[in-house]
Parts: structure tokens; C-alpha cells; sequence
């Protein structure tokens, strides 16, 4: 037997580039591959690249820079940029750095074995197109062994919105669904090797309209026929766009016990002139209804959002008005950025905020955010609340675990009981997590 390659991957991003990692990996153990945990080690380096945030080339540029050694120890060393990235980029990559051996876009990933194969040949692989068949009905499933008892699913990927500051409609492509025997499968083989909770995955996932029995299914279809697997505990989908926010899904929350009351659903401002600028297709109002819908059915129902200060043309009596957002909603958890301009996409070319401007609203804006995480938080003490413990924690005998609402949880725990859910005491709280005791 020869013994196996070693493979390096890096993944930067979103989750579905977590998910992508791992369905690249499944496929290189497939070629001969086991995955190493330092790049110094390897023989395939992968850099799974996320294109969404400011000078997002330039940093993998220089991260391959900083590659330059390992490549001149190991002349066997062969170094792929994947992602984002490499969709936006393509050919200009190898270009500005031959020391690339290989550059794969986000839907031509099951191509990668025979890519891999060219590159052990001497040669260069290039491969960005959106090609019409299902990359994952040919990617074998993921890593052999499974780290833990959670795991993301992707179900739909590529988004048709067009919102102006975003590249991810032309790095992710159209907008396309699995079909839904394929995610049963998966899921059913998932919980076989001990994974109980499952999160959904899509650009825009709550826009899901997969290929069933009797039609397309929706998302909430989805997941009321995953809640029916045994041994599946928790189900829970990022992110969702609020104009695909339905009656169905809305309703799914209050009746589907394994669907765990957490909803990502970013606004991105609080002002509607800003909102049409940006593209959105909804008003602050159609969002804040939309919340009320949800509360309705889940009342404990823990929103998150994203948010974007200084988009072109936003005033102080915009940027005050996402402020008033915040207030009426107040978020459980969320994200919020700097606008920072995205080359090729439509808002690229309008009059920027100064850069001053930008950063005191996000200043503001992220310290009103924390206060009411903080109080959702606090909230949270003296109750009793199922955790999924997951993995071991910093300190001895700890484990960490979830709560419905996503909050991670310290307790001291049996590391035998990780992948179980443990009813645990909320002692404390901390802007990003909690402490308690098993009761
Ligand atoms: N599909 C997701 C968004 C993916 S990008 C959705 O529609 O919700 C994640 C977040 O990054 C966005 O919600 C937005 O808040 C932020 N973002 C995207 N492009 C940006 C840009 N050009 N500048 C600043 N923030 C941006
Ligand atoms: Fe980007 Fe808008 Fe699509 Fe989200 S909905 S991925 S922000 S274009
Ligand atoms: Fe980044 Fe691409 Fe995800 S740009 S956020 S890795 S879809």
C-alpha cells in the first residue's frame, strides 16, 4: 500500500464553504488523501477563499506569498485556490502567482479528482464553470471520520437577488435547489454516523424549491420530513431573505418541535431609501411584519440580522432609522459591517460615505446591538434549557453545548455525554455565552 497524500485545507467565509471543505475532502480521501492539520505537512494545500469582505484577492494573494517556502521545501507541494475567490478571479490567479497549481470555482467542485490528477501530472487546472449538473450528486458525502454531533447540509445554493453591494449572484451563480430524495439521504446518513443536529444551508435557503414527491417542495416541506427521522434532534437553516419568508415556514416554527427557534434574517438597514438603493425588493415595515408573523407563532423565537452602515448615499437620518430598527426589534444576536464597495456590482460606481462617517455608525450602531444581545443574555439566567453538548470545553471536565437559541453553554459535564441533550441551570451570562450546571 502507498501510504496516503496529505491534504491541508483553509477555509475562509460562510458556512457553505464549510460545507464545500468538507465535500472536497471526502472527495481527495476518495484519490488517496488523509488530512493533515498543518500546512507544513501537506502535499495539497487548499485555500477555500470567501470573496464577500473588502481586499478579499489581495489577503489570498498574500497568504499564497507566504506559501513560497513550503513549495521550495516540497517541490511535490501542490497549492489550490478554491472559493470565491477563485471564481471571481480565475485565470488572473495563476497569473499573479505560479506557484499555483490549481484554481476550482464553488460549482465545479466534483471535478476536483481529475484535477488533482493533472496537477500530480506537472500540469495546471482551471475550472470556473457553472456547469448544469448537480456538483454534489458526484462529490462523495464528506471526511470519513465525523468530528461531532452537528453538521451543516447545503440544500440550495447561488442567489438570483442582485442586491447592489453583493458579489455572491456572480460568484455562487443562479439560484438552484437539491433535490429533496438527495438531502433525506444525506441527512438519514449523517445521523447514522451520529450527527443529531443538522443545519440547512443555502445563500438564500428559505427560497428551497427542490424537486419531491408530487412537485417542488418548500423549505418548510423539507424540514417537517426531516423531523421525522429518528434519532434527529435539532434542524435549524441559514440564511433566509425576508421576501421568501412564507406562511408555511412561519407556521413550521410554531408546530415542528425538532426546528429550534432561531432565525437569521438580515435587513441590512432600517431605512427604505436605502433599502431600494440596495436593491432589497421589501420595506422596513414588510421586515418588521414579517418579525411579528414569526413571534406570533415561536414567541421565544431569538433574531439575528446583518446589517451594513455607509451603503452610498446613506444619511444620518437613514443610519438613524436602522438604529430604530434595532430598537423595536431587539436582536438576540447579529452582524453588522462597513459598506465596502465589491467591483462589478452595482453599487461599485456610486459615492462612497467617508470612511469616518462609517466606522463612528458602526461604532454606534454595534454598541447598541451588544447592549441587546447582552439583555438577551441576562435573560437567559436562573432557567432551565436543553444543551446539545458538543465538544470539549477550555477547562477540565467542561463541555460546550447549544441552546435552542444558539448560545453557546459551558458545564461541567461527562465528556461521555457529548452529542446528547443535557436540561442545564443558566448561572451566568457573557456577551457571547453562557455558563451552567447540569440539573
Ligand atoms: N445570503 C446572505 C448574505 C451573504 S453575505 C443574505 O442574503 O443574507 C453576508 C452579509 O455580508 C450580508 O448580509 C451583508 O450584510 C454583508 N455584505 C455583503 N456584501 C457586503 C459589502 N459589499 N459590504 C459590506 N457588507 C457586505
Ligand atoms: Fe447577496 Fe442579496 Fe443574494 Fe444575500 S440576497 S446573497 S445579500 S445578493
Ligand atoms: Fe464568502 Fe462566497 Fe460565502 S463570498 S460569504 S464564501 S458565498
Amino acid at each position: 500500500m502507498t501510504t496516503p497524500k496529505k491534504l491541508f485545507v483553509k477555509t475562509y467565509g460562510c458556512q457553505m464553504n464549510v460545507y464545500d471543505s468538507e465535500r472536497m475532502v471526502g472527495a481527495l480521501e476518495a484519490a488517496g488523501y488523509e488530512t493533515t492539520d498543518t500546512a507544513d505537512a501537506a502535499d495539497m494545500i487548499l485555500l477555500n477563499t470567501c470573496h464577500i469582505r473588502e481586499k478579499a484577492a489581495e489577503k489570498v494573494y498574500s497568504e499564497l506569498g507566504r506559501l513560497k517556502p513550503l513549495k521550495s521545501a516540497n517541490p511535490e507541494l501542490k497549492i489550490g485556490v478554491t472559493g470565491c475567490v477563485a471564481q471571481a478571479e480565475g485565470a488572473e490567479i495563476m497569473r499573479r502567482q505560479p506557484l499555483v497549481d490549481l484554481v476550482v470555482g464553488p460549482q465545479a467542485y466534483h471535478r476536483l479528482p481529475q484535477m488533482e490528477a493533472r496537477v500530480r501530472a506537472g500540469e495546471t487546472a482551471l475550472d470556473t464553470d457553472f456547469p448544469e449538473e448537480d456538483k454534489f450528486d458526484h462529490l462523495p458525502r464528506g471526511p470519513r471520520a465525523r468530528r461531532g454531533p452537528t453538521a451543516f447540509l447545503t440544500v440550495q445554493e447561488g442567489c438570483d437577488k442582485f442586491c447592489a453591494f453583493c458579489v455572491v449572484p456572480y460568484t455562487r451563480g443562479a439560484e438552484a435547489s437539491r433535490p429533496v430524495a438527495r438531502i433525506l439521504d444525506e441527512a438519514r446518513d449523517l445521523v447514522d454516523r451520529g450527527v443529531v443536529e443538522i443545519t440547512l444551508l443555502g445563500q438564500n435557503v428559505n427560497a428551497y424549491h427542490g424537486v419531491g414527491e408530487g412537485g417542488a417542495w418548500s423549505l418548510a416541506q423539507l424540514i417537517r420530513a426531516l423531523a421525522k427521522i429518528d434519532g434527529l434532534l435539532r434542524i435549524r437553516f441559514t440564511t433566509s431573505h425576508p421576501n421568501d419568508m412564507t406562511e408555511d415556514l412561519i407556521a413550521a416554527h410554531g408546530e415542528v418541535e425538532k426546528l429550534m427557534p432561531y432565525l437569521h434574517l438580515p435587513v441590512q438597514s432600517g431605512s427604505d431609501r436605502v433599502l431600494t438603493a440596495m436593491n432589497r425588493k421589501h420595506s422596513a415595515t414588510d421586515y418588521l411584519r414579517i418579525l411579528q408573523r414569526m413571534r406570533a407563532a415561536r414567541p421565544d423565537i431569538a433574531l439575528s440580522g446583518d446589517f451594513i452602515v455607509g451603503f452610498p448615499g446613506e444619511t444620518d437620518a437613514d443610519f438613524d432609522a436602522t438604529l430604530a430598527l434595532c430598537d423595536q426589534v431587539r436582536y438576540a444576536q447579529a452582524y453588522s459591517f462597513k459598506y465596502s464597495a465589491r467591483p462589478g456590482t452595482p453599487a461599485a460606481n456610486r459615492a462612497e460615505v467617508p470612511e469616518d462617517v462609517k466606522t463612528d455608525r458602526l461604532h454606534r450602531l454595534q454598541a447598541v446591538l451588544t447592549q441587546h444581545q447582552q439583555e438577551f443574555q441576562q435573560s437567559m439566567v436562573g432557567r432551565d434549557l436543553p444543551i446539545l453538548l458538543e465538544k470539549p470545553g477550555r477547562l477540565p471536565g467542561q463541555l460546550v453545548g447549544r441552546s435552542p437559541y444558539l448560545q453557546p453553554v459551558h458545564l461541567q459535564a461527562d465528556a461521555a455525554l457529548t452529542g446528547t441533550i443535557v436540561t442545564t441551570k443558566i448561572l451566568g451570562s457573557e456577551t457571547n455565552s453562557l455558563r451552567g450546571a447540569p440539573v
